[in-house]
């Protein structure tokens, strides 16, 4: 049985791109949608069917990545090895304008779900003692200052990879994140649009974190269209502790 790929935020720019990159290595994909609407647009944007089962699941709740791994265990849905998560929307309200009710909803959409993700993924993955992977898309907003309540959050994510690369260090699961610093399209939305990467070229980052095993703890940056030939890697975690941690 060739490997699966469980995709959270499946159905977005990046979602289709982590797909095409797990298609064109022959894995299969278990797609996490919202609707059904949600789902006829992924089929459309990976331009077919073939090896992907649906799921319907609401990820920003917190049983609802859950729910699915749930259904995984008890045989109902496909095992899966490998973990793509890229949930999230573009709310760049000014942090000191947003409302508290309106900055817990953004974080619950672009930080929450992806914890959840990992949160319920995680023992899944290293149960099956299989060699494994997790994999987070984030993107720069932060580092310019810019992004409003999106661009806090995305620094939200950039600390739950430290972390969780330094969880998994010595288990089966490759924790990695991609760096995104640059806009990635659908392809029929990129097509004509300046400075767009289009999902199926920016598959090409994904398709590498799947393929090398060695890649571990990675941040992989994607400033633009050359960083897709070779990839630009760092450690996500360089600092050792010199502290002594409490028990
Ligand atoms: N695209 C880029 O160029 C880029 C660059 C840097 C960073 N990023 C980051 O990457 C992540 C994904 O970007 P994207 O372009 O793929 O975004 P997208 O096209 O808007 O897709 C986001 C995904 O999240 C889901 N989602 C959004 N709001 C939801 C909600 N309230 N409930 C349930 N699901 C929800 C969407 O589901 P539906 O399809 O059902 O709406 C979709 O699967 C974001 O965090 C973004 O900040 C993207």
């Amino acid at each position: 049985m060739p490997p699966t790929l469980l995709a959270v935020g499946a159905t977005g720019n990046i979602g289709v791109a982590a797909i095409l990159a797990a298609r064109k290595c022959q894995y299969n994909v278990l797609a996490i949608v919202r609707n059904q609407a949600s789902a006829d647009k992924l089929f459309q944007h990976v331009g077919s069917r073939e090896g992907i089962t649906t799921v319907e699941a609401d990820v920003t709740l917190e049983n609802g990545v859950q729910s699915v791994v749930d259904r995984v265990r008890a045989g109902e849905l496909p095992a899966f090895q490998h973990v793509h998560s890229s949930c999230g929307a573009w709310i760049d309200t000014p942090l000191s304008e947003i409302s508290v009710a309106d900055f817990k909803k953004a974080m619950n959409i672009n930080f929450d779900s992806n914890f959840y993700a990992y949160r319920a993924t995680i023992p899944y993955l290293r149960e099956n003692h299989e060699p494994s992977s997790f994999t987070q898309c984030t993107g720069a907003a932060p580092d310019f200052g810019t992004g409003g309540v999106t661009g806090a959050s995305q620094g939200a994510l950039f600390s739950m990879l430290k972390v969780a690369s330094k969880e998994n260090d010595k288990t089966n699961v490759r924790v990695n994140e991609i760096y995104l610093s640059a806009r990635v399209d659908y392809d029929s939305v990129a097509e004509g649009k300046k400075g767009s990467i289009q999902a199926s070229d920016f598959a090409k980052a994904y398709q590498g974190i799947l393929e090398r095993e060695d890649l571990k703890g990675a941040r992989v940056t994607v400033h633009g269209k050359k960083d897709l030939e070779e990839l630009k890697i760092a450690k996500l975690v360089s600092m050792s502790c010199v502290l002594p941690l409490p028990d």
